[in-house]
């Protein structure tokens, strides 16, 4: 385990002791079988993690082992949003709603007592957390599988080998907080086809992704000759990447498009000197070739 993850341990069960029933938290723990005790969110912390979430009309934001409602009911008072908060401690959830309530947030926000490892929370454009790192990992696979672009916000724990697209650092009396936001990527793995309109002909193109999370290497194919793109980030569901045209040094590709699935679609710009010319792109993923790794 590494030193940054050992600290936010070791700072969660001092927040745990420090934010007062310690002892009956564990006692709890044990009785309503908790994964993680209860540990609120500071509201500096908090502060950080709406930040991250830059949450829009239309949002939909689900806290994970949502404690007293505090992150659901800051998300609905500030944006207007519609959020969810699961807890498996009936305590909690009843906590949630009489702080809704008095908030006047109840008309937007909503409390579910269920485990989140038995939850739906696929509709969610917003996920976020305050647990552990084991729990964390445990939710990774399904956490991968949410719609391209949703943002995954956590207090403290980090998602193991899954870079964090942005991290920052929130001190609140003696504790440094560690905040990470990770962009939930496309699965863009696999071999896409298509052809181009190039030097007044059709170009046959190829592109063979190899994807690690959000980032992804690519062996791009004009015409059986090859380029290797250099390690690129996929956005959400936003693909951008360019090349040289083989064999010339002056013609440059610029590929920028959104993939829903075994689709990408977006505009292809060739660039020659001072001129550009813009055309559609389509690319078609070939069947049983879209299997990743990281999940
Ligand atoms: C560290 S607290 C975080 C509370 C809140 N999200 C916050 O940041 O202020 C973790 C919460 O997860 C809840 N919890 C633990 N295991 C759970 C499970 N399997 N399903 C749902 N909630 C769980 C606990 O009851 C507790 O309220």
């Amino acid at each position: 385990m590494g030193k940054t993850k050992k600290t936010g341990l070791l700072l969660f069960c001092l927040a745990m002791l420090l934010s007062g029933p310690g002892t009956s938290q564990a006692l709890r723990a044990q009785e309503v079988r908790l994964d993680v005790p209860f540990v609120p969110t500071p509201y500096e912390v908090i502060e950080d993690m709406l930040r991250f979430a830059d949450l829009k009309k239309g949002d939909i934001l689900y806290d994970l082992g949502c404690g007293d409602g505090r992150i659901v009911i800051e998300a609905a008072r500030r944006a207007g949003i519609r959020a969810v908060g699961i807890d498996i401690d009936p305590e909690r959830i009843r906590e949630s709603r009489e702080n809704a309530r008095l908030a006047g947030v109840d008309n937007l926000v909503e409390f579910r007592r269920a485990d989140i490892f038995e939850s739906d929370f696929s509709e969610a454009t917003v996920v976020t957390m305050y647990l552990l790192p084991g729990i964390n990992l445990r939710l990774r696979p399904t956490i991968l599988k949410l719609r391209p672009g949703t943002r995954i916000i956590s207090h403290q724990f980090d998602m193991d080998d899954w870079q964090a697209d942005r991290m920052t650092y929130v001190p609140v009396d003696l504790y440094v907080h560690t905040v990470f936001l990770w962009i939930v990527p496309a699965n863009i793995s696999g071999t896409w086809d298509w052809t181009l309109d190039l030097k007044q002909k059709k170009a046959v193109c190829r592109l063979e992704v190899k994807q690690t999370y959000q980032f992804y290497k690519g062996l791009l194919y004009i015409d059986d000759q090859v380029v290797h793109l250099p390690e690129a980030k996929v956005e959400g569901d936003r693909v951008e990447f360019s090349a040289f045209l083989p064999g010339s040094d002056d013609i440059e590709l610029i590929f920028s498009g959104k993939t829903d699935g075994d689709r990408l679609a977006g505009t292809v710009t060739v660039r020659q000197g001072q001129k550009n010319t813009r055309q559609a792109w389509k690319a078609a993923r070939r069947e049983g070739t879209s299997e990743r790794i990281d999940y």
